[in-house]
Order: structure tokens, then sequence, then C-alpha cells
């Protein structure tokens, strides 16, 4: 089955607001031409409702880096996706392995954040990888397959119509390492397996599965057209849109 590519730029902590509304200026101008590929761009909560603002007259859409399960409430720091919702962003990330790292995100939180993401009517990028030690041990899909299984527990098909998986090894990522377009389809086909035999085959075709880690113009093209690869989760090269667009075209083209 053909899907449609999504390209996401995950901006990280990068970008005042005098510099995100210029990059979201700059894509959106120069990606009039893109009519198949959906360009997702995730700058940080501080500067969601003005990149919003930004794009809104085009067909590119707007996403949060995390949200927080709860509505509201005494969570001093925190953002609901209510709120994430309220600045005009259609998608959150969740479970970046920065989070995950970082943050002390788990499985099970995860699954708490897709859930309060999903209620409110927002998609999610659901972020999922292994890091070095766990490749060169052996167990990359063994790590997968728990992060998906635990990660999507208790989702239903219709709330699947709203996720996107990203596949992000914890070794490529800010790194300048990839992942092979062998390696990386290996994993991409590994989670679309998982997806049919917890959800059904309807739901596995369907759901679109991103890569991410070191992806950049010279390498798009070849992640891009590997059979499960539907997208791209970039980081580093999506700060700048001489680096950015590329990609989105290569996508495009495909
Ligand atoms: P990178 O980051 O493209 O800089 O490796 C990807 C990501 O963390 O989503």
């Amino acid at each position: 089955m053909k899907r449609n590519k999504v390209i996401a730029g995950n901006w990280k902590m990068y970008k005042n607001n005098s510099e995100a509304q210029q990059l979201a200026n700059q894509i959106k101008i120069r990606s009039t031409e893109i009519k198949k590929t959906e360009i997702i761009l995730c700058p940080p909560f501080s500067a969601l409702a003005l990149v919003h603002e930004q794009v809104k007259d085009s067909s590119i859409a707007v996403g949060a880096q995390n949200l927080y399960w709860e509505k509201e409430g005494a969570f001093t720091g925190e953002i609901s996706a209510g709120m994430i919702k309220s600045c005009g962003a259609a998608y959150v990330i969740i479970g970046h392995s920065e989070r995950r790292q970082y943050f002390g995100e788990t499985d099970a939180t995860v699954n708490k954040r897709i859930k309060a993401a999903l209620a409110e009517g927002l998609k999610a990028i659901v972020c999922v990888g292994e890091s070095l030690d766990q490749r060169e041990s052996g167990v990359t899909a063994k790590v997968i397959e728990t992060q998906v299984t635990a990660g999507l527990e208790g989702l239903s098909k219709d709330d699947m119509k709203n996720l996107i998986i990203a596949y992000e090894p914890v070794w490529a990522i800010g790194t300048g390492k990839t992942a092979t377009p062998e390696q990386a389809q290996e994993v991409h086909a590994q989670i679309r397996g998982l997806i049919d035999a917890q959800f059904g085959s309807d739901v596995a075709e369907k759901i679109k599965i991103q890569y991410g880690g070191s992806v950049k113009p010279e390498n798009a093209e070849t992640l891009l057209s590997q059979p499960d690869i539907d997208g791209a989760l970039v980081g580093g090269a999506c700060l700048k849109a001489e680096t950015f667009l590329p990609i989105i075209q290569a996508a495009e083209l495909l």
C-alpha cells in the first residue's frame, strides 16, 4: 500500500520567537509546491502559537514536543493537551528518547500522555528506539516490542488513526550516524508487524512510521524509499530551511 509521506521537524530547545517566526515563514514560502507530503513543525512551547499564526493559511501543521496528562492543576512548569490545542497545534511528540533519557519518561507515562493527547483531539507522534548498548547486545527487537506494546496498551483501532510512530535509534540521534536504510527498514517492518498483531492488518497497513536520527538531505531519499518508511522526524537538519526543504522535496518525489 502506498502511503503519502509525513515529514516533521523537531526543533527541540532551539529558536527564540523571532527566529521561530522567520524559520516558519521561510518553510511556508518555499513549500507551496508540496502537495502530497504532510509537513509538521514542532517548535518549543514558547513559539507554538506564533508558528501556528505564521502557517495557518497553509497546509503545514504544528506540533508540540511533549505534554502532561492531567487536564489542569497544581503542576508547576507543565502544559496540558488542551493548552497545546489552544495554541493551534494539531500534533504532539510523545516519548522522545531525550524525554526518556533526561526526564524519566517510561512506557507507562508515554501511554498516559498518548491517551491524554488523543482525548483532547491531538494527534500523537510516538517515539521508540533502542540505545547503542541495546543494539550491540542484540536486544533491539525485544526493546522495540516492549516500547510498542506497552506504550500503545489500551488504545483502540480508532485511536490508532491519530497516531504516527517514529523509530529513532538513540545512537543515531544528533550523532551524525544514521541507521542504514536496511537497518531502519528491518525495524520498521517489525513495528508494522507488532501493530498488525495488536490492532489488525487494516490499522497496520495505514499507520505511518517515520524514521528519525541524523536524517539530512544527503540520506533522505534512500531512507524514505524503503517500503515501510513513511516519513522522517528530523532534528538538526530542520533548523534551517536550506536543509529541511530538500528532505521534504525528496519525500514528495517518491
Ligand atoms: P537528529 O534528531 O535529526 O538531530 O538526529 C532527530 C530527533 O531527535 O528527532
